[in-house]
């Protein structure tokens, strides 16, 4: 237990236990020898509810018996498992170790159903019913709670079954993704833009990049302020998957749609990041799930 820095809680912890077992040993002698005065019929004298009296048998035997088994038991566990402070036990048995036996069981147990996809590509494993049930599952354990159990993602969180790709939505990229993690900045741009109007001018001009509605008179004034946007997203905003800027002419929007959404990001940017998966999950298993992912976008032709 390295969490204890000093004897004090692990001594603390083992003196209260021996002692409460010593103090049932003490309690068991002790009612076991004293005899309560009894009267004549047998009972202690105490009445209640008019005519209950307490009668003063001794304990019966076999409630005796599973006392003492109790007491030896505690003493022959503390010996064998962990339970006196820090003390380990005779056995060495923790729930640390027990989980750790179980996972590498099941990762050998695996092993051979990772080597049939080891040299496979991942097209085709996305084609391969039992692959995607493996790949189903890993995502609905460690992807599911930001991309969704259908992995349409949410706000700030990217819908992975569209071919809209901050990053990039070939099979190697996606697995570059999941492997070292991506981090998304967008810088607060208010400044470089200008006031506060320029910002909702050029909100208006991002707009009319998709087609959405938009007031056109302001979306002039701002066309000439994208071209500090444009380093990033692109001239006409068509997006930069090598800085994981997003394509603003699409239809598609992570962080909001609509002018106030817009003039936010401008004036807030954003930091946005996707965890790195390596260490956590071995490469055989990013593989089967990047395949899983990639498979949403490139559904099966028919046969
Ligand atoms: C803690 C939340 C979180 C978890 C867990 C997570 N992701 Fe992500 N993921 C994100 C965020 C946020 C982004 C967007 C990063 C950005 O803005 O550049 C992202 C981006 C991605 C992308 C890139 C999408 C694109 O358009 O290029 C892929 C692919 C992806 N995640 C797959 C996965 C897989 C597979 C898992 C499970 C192993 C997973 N993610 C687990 C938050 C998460
Ligand atoms: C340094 C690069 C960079 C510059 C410059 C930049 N952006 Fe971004 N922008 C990004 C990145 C990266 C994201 C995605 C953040 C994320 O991963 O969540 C983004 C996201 C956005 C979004 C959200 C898109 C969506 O789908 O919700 C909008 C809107 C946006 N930018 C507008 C602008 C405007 C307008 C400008 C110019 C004032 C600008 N950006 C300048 C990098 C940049």
């Amino acid at each position: 237990m390295s969490d204890f820095v000093n004897n004090f809680w692990s001594n603390y912890i083992a003196a209260g236990t021996v002692l409460s077992i010593l103090g049932c040993m003490l309690l068991l002698w002790l009612t076991a020898r004293k005899r309560v005065p009894s009267d004549a019929d047998n009972t202690t004298g105490h009445v209640w509810d008019e005519d209950l009296r307490e009668a003063n048998n001794p304990l019966p035997m076999w409630w005796i018996g599973l006392f003492v088994l109790t007491i030896f038991f505690a003493v022959g566990y503390l010996v064998v498992f962990p339970g006196l402070g820090s003390f380990s036990g005779q056995a060495n048995w923790s729930t640390r170790s027990e989980y750790e036996e179980d996972v590498a069981k099941a990762t050998k147990a695996l092993a051979p159903v990772y080597a049939s996809y080891a040299s496979m590509p991942m097209e085709d494993i996305a084609r391969e019913p039992k692959a995607m049930a493996i790949g189903e599952r890993l995502f609905m354990n460690n992807c599911s709670q930001c991309h969704g159990s259908d992995a349409r993602g949410s706000k700030g969180f990217p819908n992975l079954t569209d071919k809209d790709w901050l990053h990039g939505g070939a099979p190697e990229k996606i697995v570059e993704t999941i492997t070292k993690g991506r981090v998304g900045v967008m810088p607060p741009m208010a400044v470089a833009v200008g006031s506060q109007d320029d910002v909702k001018n050029l909100a208006n001009y991002v707009l009319s990049l998709s087609g959405a509605p938009h007031d056109s008179v302001r979306a002039g004034l701002g066309k000439s302020k994208f071209t500090v946007c444009a380093a990033c997203h692109g001239i006409g905003g068509v997006g930069n998957q090598a800085v994981g800027a997003p394509n603003l002419s699409d239809k598609i929007w992570l962080h909001g749609y609509g002018e106030a959404a817009i003039m936010q990001m401008v004036n807030a940017g954003k930091h946005n990041e996707m965890p790195a998966q390596e260490g956590r999950l071995t490469e055989a298993q990013i593989k089967l799930l990047a395949s899983y992912v990639w498979g949403f976008s490139n559904p099966a032709t028919g046969p």
